[in-house]
Parts: C-alpha cells; structure tokens; sequence
C-alpha cells in the first residue's frame, strides 16, 4: 500500500493513524482509507482527552460556583478580587499561519502549557485550602480531584502529542504563579480573594482547554458529528 503524507516530519503521525486505520478496516472489510464507514481513529485518541478535560471542567467551574455561594457576603463582594489570571500571556497560535492540516504543533503547545501552568498552583491550592473558614474540606477535595484529572489529562496528551514533536511536552514554557504568600496571608480576605481569583482563572483555563480539544478532534476526526 502506498500512503501519501504531505509535509515533512510531522507528518509521521498522520501516517501511523492511517496504517493503522487500515488495519483495523481489514477486520471490518471495509475499503482502504475508510472514509466514514471505519472507527475513526482520531476520535479514539481524541475523546478521552475531551472526556478528561470537560471533567476537569464541571468539576473546576462547581467548585467556583460553591465557593462564592458559600463565602459571597452580597452580590458584590468579590468583585475586587478579580485580577489578571497568571495564564493570560499564554495566547492562542495565530490561526492565520496554519499551512496545512497536520501542522498542529502549535496548538498542542498552547494546550500543554496552559495546563502545566496549573500543576504547581492546584497542589497550593489544595494544600493551603485549611487556611479558610469553615468549607475548607471541600475545597482540598476537590482541588486533589482536580489536580489528579488535570494530571491524567496530561498523560493521555503527551501520547499523542510526543509524535508531533517532543518538545512539546519536553520543554514546557509555562506560566509562573506567584500569589502563594497571598493564599497563606494572616489577613482573612485576602486569603478569600486569592482562592476567588485562583478558582475564577482554572475554571476560566480549563473552558478554554476543553474548548480546545473538542476543536481539535474535530479537525481531525472529520465524520465525528461537531
Ligand atoms: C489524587 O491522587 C492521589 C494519588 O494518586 C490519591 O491518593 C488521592 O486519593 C486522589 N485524590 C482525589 C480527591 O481523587
């Protein structure tokens, strides 16, 4: 059989995908290359990540909710918390530029990036959650179960993305946070905005990151319904 793959390198991937494809059409004795009929193999690398990643969303964004529910004194409360996320000079890949299909390199980075810029301020977030009133139990729950889908979430992505280009995941340019000494301040509010602002930018990230992979899977997996 004879498969050709436009661009150079990157496209080892995309080779490997459709070998494989053709494998598994043999089983079903479909027509090499499928079209609709076969699994698509795309999605089958896709949707645990986009399965992982909307988990860490609800999971992110329940969290945001209950804890303004829980310590909001009036509608506006909080409203001087919110400050610049420490992931906001993480920017999409300028769409404009993309040569072809298999170059998504780029993407993947951005992705990657926004979630190890997460690891090192979920563990604080979870292991400081003591500091605050009352609901603190809850909260370094759910910020272990956070961090512990975000970690999986970044095992199921280096799979694939280590074949696009290893350095994606090898030399990771992340985000650096830096507002510790605020979630262990002496002083109750500032310790309260701090988990605000912390909890409003993860839930924030990972719409992005869920967003994201979805987007992706559907370049790639074309006959998956989007
Ligand atoms: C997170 O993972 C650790 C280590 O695997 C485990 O001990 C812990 O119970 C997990 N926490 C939650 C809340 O899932």
């Amino acid at each position: 059989m004879i498969v050709t793959v436009e661009g150079k390198g990157k496209g080892s991937l995309l080779l490997l995908l459709l070998m494989s494809s053709l494998l598994l059409c043999e089983d079903v004795a479909c027509h090499p290359l499928c079209g609709n009929e076969c699994p698509p193999l795309y999605t089958n690398l896709f949707l645990p990540m986009v399965a992982a990643s909307h988990y860490v969303y609800f999971t992110a964004k329940k969290l945001f909710l209950d804890f303004e529910h829980y310590y909001s004194r009036n509608k506006f409360f909080f409203m001087p918390a919110i400050r610049r996320c420490h992931t906001a000079g993480i920017t999409l890949p300028d769409d404009s530029i993309r040569p072809s299909k298999i170059e998504y390199a780029d993407d993947f980075r951005f992705v990657v990036r926004l979630l190890h810029s997460w690891n090192e301020p979920l563990l604080h977030l979870a292991s400081e959650a003591h500091r605050l009133p009352e609901y603190s139990s809850h909260i370094r729950h759910e910020a272990e179960r956070i961090a512990n889908q975000s970690r999986h979430l970044q095992e199921l992505m280096n799979n694939v993305v280590i074949q696009f280009d290893p350095e994606i995941t090898s030399k990771v340019d992340y985000a650096v946070w830096t507002e510790l000494p605020s979630l262990q301040s002496a002083d109750k509010i500032t310790r309260l905005f701090a988990t605000y602002n912390l909890l409003r930018c993860l839930f924030g990230d990972f719409r992005m990151v869920g967003g994201y992979l979805k987007w992706l899977l559907c370049q790639f997996a074309e006959s998956f319904e989007c």
